[in-house]
């Protein structure tokens, strides 16, 4: 099998599928909103210092694991050492988890990608996004399927398995080669547009405006965190299992440097075009830009569509590159994050890529359906925050931990990077690790779970927070457990490293 390991083609076509990961739903929706809400300008000095101290000292790590030991993550993890394929398995529970609602946005994406050109949203898109669209019903019940989603649902697994089907080489990285300059492309026209539109400026100040109070409140520096690590693709398998397929000699710190940075520069440019446009938004209606931003899916399926509702010229066009953007950054990402259970699968199974995709992108495709029934928003929001604090952050937590404490693997790791890489890491890598950022992150998921335990996450009903938020993080952590015992992966396959 290792002889066989699939290999991307160019250090660009890895540099891309890499990007791809990390710019995804995250960037343009997230972002925006997060940042706004935590103190505008001011929660940028958190979001560096996550960035910097965290993100880009974890990437750098994730990346040399993969190269280093050539596997997915749980096989990554037993070739560190046998006792901790849990935390590979673990990790990719929650991709799996997180590509059944990550797909179900994407759908979204795409409907309103059609919508754009009739504006099918009509003159009130908040009513149509969660009735008529979504159907929205109560909290921990099905309902029914909201009919409008499955079939752009459908279409997004089609597209997504066939490229999966296809490969690596041929599929993964062909694909990413093709979709990320073209969202480039079209997402850059949205935002040069955007902010030539009246109101564009006031829209800015908005976003910029320093809050400072609010930067010494833990729950600015937890959502920094957060953001980092779900943007950038760290902590749930991904990038361990993009960087296995490098070739030997390939470069690594700069690999990951380039990464983040590009990353980031999306995230700002999405920053940009997203509050540009919500100034010009306030400008029409004649109110101040605070009253027109919204949280994550509002803002991008409710207010977007009423932004574009008050376009000057060529509004459905506009409309289509926006959510057409949403799509594709979306497909991207899904597809890393996809790839880490089809690896994983492949290599703990001895099954063929295609039974892997088959099994394990059938199932989740099939979970995703839960998502298209009338009560899928409230299953969604929740195991969205849920999975993204209590699995992301805290297996991000375990991972450092585990790899710099309890098994010293930084030095071995910084030697094999250094080996490889043009850039040399200095001390500040493992200070980074070691220290500060598992001090940070403690105190980050002590003050989560009491923030969680005190107040009801969206004021939900205790029970069906208990199934599907804290049941969902902890069912992750089972199946990490149970994956080690069912099957001990080979322990001695050392060939191919
Ligand atoms: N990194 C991906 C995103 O930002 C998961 O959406």
């Amino acid at each position: 099998m290792e002889q066989n390991r699939p290999q991307w083609g160019s250090r660009a076509g890895f540099i891309m599928a890499a990007v791809g990961s990390a710019v995804g739903l995250g960037n343009i929706w997230r972002f925006p909103a997060v940042a706004y809400e935590n103190g505008g300008g001011a929660f940028f000095l958190p979001y560096l210092f996550a960035l910097l101290t965290a993100g880009i000292p974890l990437l750098i790590m994730e990346f040399t694991m993969g190269h280093k030991y050539r596997g997915s993550a749980p096989l990554t993890m037993t070739r560190i050492n046998r006792k901790s394929e849990w935390l590979g398995w673990w990790q990719l529970a929650i991709s799996f988890f997180i590509a059944t609602y990550y797909s179900v946005i994407i759908a979204w994406a795409t409907s309103y990608s059609f919508f754009s050109f009739t504006k099918s949203w009509g003159n009130a898109p908040q009513d149509f996004l969660l009735g008529e669209y979504l159907q929205v019903g109560e909290p921990g019940q099905l309902g029914g399927f909201a009919g409008g989603v499955l079939l752009p649902l459908l279409l997004v697994w089609i597209v997504t398995l066939g490229i999966m089907f296809s490969g690596v080489k041929k599929g993964i990285e062909a694909a990413t080669k093709f979709m990320l300059p073209l969202l480039v492309i079209l997402f850059f026209i949205v935002v040069v547009r955007a902010l030539t539109l009246p109101g564009a400026v006031e829209g800015l100040n908005a976003f910029f405006q320093p809050d400072w109070s609010k930067i010494s409140d833990g729950k600015v520096w937890i959502a920094a965190y957060g953001q980092i690590f779900f943007s950038l693709s760290v902590g749930f398998a991904i990038m361990i299992t993009y960087s296995s397929y490098l070739p030997k000699k390939a470069d690594i710190t700069n690999n990951a440097f380039i990464t983040a940075f590009a990353n980031s520069s999306f995230e700002l440019l999405a920053g940009f075009g997203v509050f540009a446009a919500l100034g010009f938004m306030a400008q029409q209606q004649g109110v101040a830009v605070e009253e027109v931003v919204s949280s994550g899916i509002i803002l991008a399926f409710a207010v977007f569509p009423q932004i574009i509702n008050e376009f000057p010229v060529a509004s459905g066009f506009f409309g289509f590159l926006f959510f057409i953007s949403l799509t594709l950054a979306g497909l991207t990402s899904l597809i890393s994050i996809i790839e880490t259970f089809v690896a994983g699968l492949q290599e703990k199974f001895n099954i063929s890529r295609t039974v892997s995709v088959a099994v394990g992108g059938g199932l989740s495709a099939l979970i995703s359906l839960l998502y298209a029934t009338k009560g899928g928003l409230f299953f969604l929001d929740t195991v969205d925050h849920f999975i993204n604090l209590y699995g992301i952050v805290f297996a991000g937590f375990v991972e450092v931990i585990l790899v710099a404490w309890v098994f010293k693997e930084l030095d071995s790791l910084k030697q094999h990077a250094d080996a490889v890489s043009d850039i040399k890491l200095g001390a500040w890598w493992k200070f980074c690790l070691m220290i500060l950022t598992p001090i940070v992150l403690a105190y980050m998921m002590f003050d989560n779970i009491r923030q969680d335990l005190s107040t009801p996450y969206e004021d939900y009903p205790l029970s069906f927070l208990i199934t599907y938020g804290w049941g969902t993080a902890a069912l992750a952590i089972i199946i990490g457990v149970v994956f080690m015992f069912i099957k001990p992966l080979s322990r001695n396959s050392k060939e191919g490293l």
